[in-house]
């Protein structure tokens, strides 16, 4: 029996990620470590909880201590790290925050699996979820491949990139087993409404202005979340050790090309007029350092281990917004409180 901990399982992809390894690994042990942050949210797994191979375990990943303890007494065999601050924005109003949980978490999780492995590494597996932001920004044509050189240029992505190298520092210093992957953009159910599509929805459902940056014309290349979370299942199971996996796509859109597809699918379903919501657009203020395009190229992950995403973009869109439409609730509760704040300071 395996002893796997997820770390970030109550955030958007962790909580697809958690849910689908409940699901698939009956018999081993996954355990949810999240310091429910304002992203992590244990609504998101309510459906999963009393699942019997399941337990939940708060704790923040800057606590070298505490994750010592865990590691001891749940005996844990495998990671799966997720846990991140994961807003480009707010790592431009904070970027030690980043710093803090991206960088210092990350390596006192690489730490305590040493120690706690340090005498059998058979059967342990220490699986980075990473970001295709660390390689930088395309310009209109070519994709990043699994070899493409390092060039973060937000403190988000240099944060991310800093975790990468130090998980492969240690495969090579200690031979503690890893494997990582880096994911282009997700979208679907339980996205935190600060991000482009969560946000934009809510924006429309509430007939409030649409804040697109600069001239909308940066590139993204968009994939659904559960997708991402069978990618993540197929390289935990079958991936080699030591190697990286880039997962993306194929679906590259303009923000204000999406924002439109997102207006005229919303006036649709909310028996709007045609046009409305389009009239919501604001074009604001740029990023940043805003990077112009990420495109991936996964045709290593298909070729090695046969993973391809499943669902077409504007399926997947259709779900997502039917998704939003449904758990209002959902909606409200995130939105409430720190997130009014924040939207007052950042828009
Ligand atoms: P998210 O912000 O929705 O969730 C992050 C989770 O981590 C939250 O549950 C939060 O409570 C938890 N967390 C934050 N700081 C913590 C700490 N110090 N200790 C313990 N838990 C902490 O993020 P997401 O979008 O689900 O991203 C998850 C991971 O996937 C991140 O590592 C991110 O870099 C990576 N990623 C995200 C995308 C994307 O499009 N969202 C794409 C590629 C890679
Ligand atoms: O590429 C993977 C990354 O994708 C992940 O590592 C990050 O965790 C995730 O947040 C995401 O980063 P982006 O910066 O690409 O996502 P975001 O949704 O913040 O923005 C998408 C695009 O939309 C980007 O070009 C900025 C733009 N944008 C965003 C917001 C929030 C707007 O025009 N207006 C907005 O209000």
């Amino acid at each position: 029996m395996r002893n796997i901990l997820i770390t970030g399982g109550a955030g958007f992809i962790g909580s697809h990620v958690v849910r689908l390894f409940v699901n698939t690994f009956p018999s081993d042990k996954i355990y949810n470590l999240d310091a429910l942050t304002y992203a992590g949210n244990l609504e998101n797994l309510k459906d999963i909880e009393d699942a019997a191979n399941y337990e939940f375990v708060h704790a923040d990943i800057q606590d070298l201590e505490k994750l010592t303890a865990i590691f001891s007494d749940k005996k844990i065999t495998h990671v799966v790290h997720l846990a991140a601050e994961s807003h480009v924005d707010r790592s431009i109003t904070d970027p030690l925050a980043f710093v803090k949980t991206n960088v210092l978490g990350t390596a006192n999780l690489l730490q305590v699996a040493k120690e706690a492995w340090k005498n059998d590494f058979s059967n342990t597996l220490f699986y980075h979820v990473s970001t295709d932001e660390v390689y930088g920004s395309l310009g209109n044509t070519g994709f990043f491949y699994e070899g493409t050189a390092y060039d973060p240029r937000s403190p988000y992505s240099a944060s991310k990139a800093s975790s990468d190298h130090f998980v492969r520092a240690y495969y090579h210093t200690y031979n503690l087993p890893v494997v990582i992957s880096n994911c282009s953009n997700n979208y679907g159910p339980n996205h935190f409404p600060e991000k482009l599509i969560p946000l934009m929805i809510n924006n429309i459902i509430h007939n409030k202005p649409l804040p697109v940056y600069g001239e909308g014309l940066n590139v993204r290349d968009w994939l659904f979340v559960l997708d991402h979370a069978r990618a993540i299942e197929r390289i935990f199971s079958k991936g080699t050790i030591g190697q990286t996996y880039n997962i993306g796509g194929h679906n590259e859109w303009t923000n204000i090309d999406l924002v439109h597809v997102l207006c005229d699918t919303m006036d649709e379903k909310l028996g709007r007029t045609k046009g409305d919501s389009r009239k919501l657009i604001s074009y604001v203020k740029d990023r940043a350092g805003h990077d112009l395009r990420y495109a991936i190229d996964a045709t290593k992950l298909q070729n090695e281990l046969g993973w391809e995403p499943s669902l077409q973009f504007e399926e997947g869109l259709s779900k997502t917004i039917d998704w939003y439409l449904s758990n209002t609730d959902w909606l409200e509760n995130v939105t409430s409180g720190d997130y009014r704040k924040y939207y007052e300071q950042m828009y």
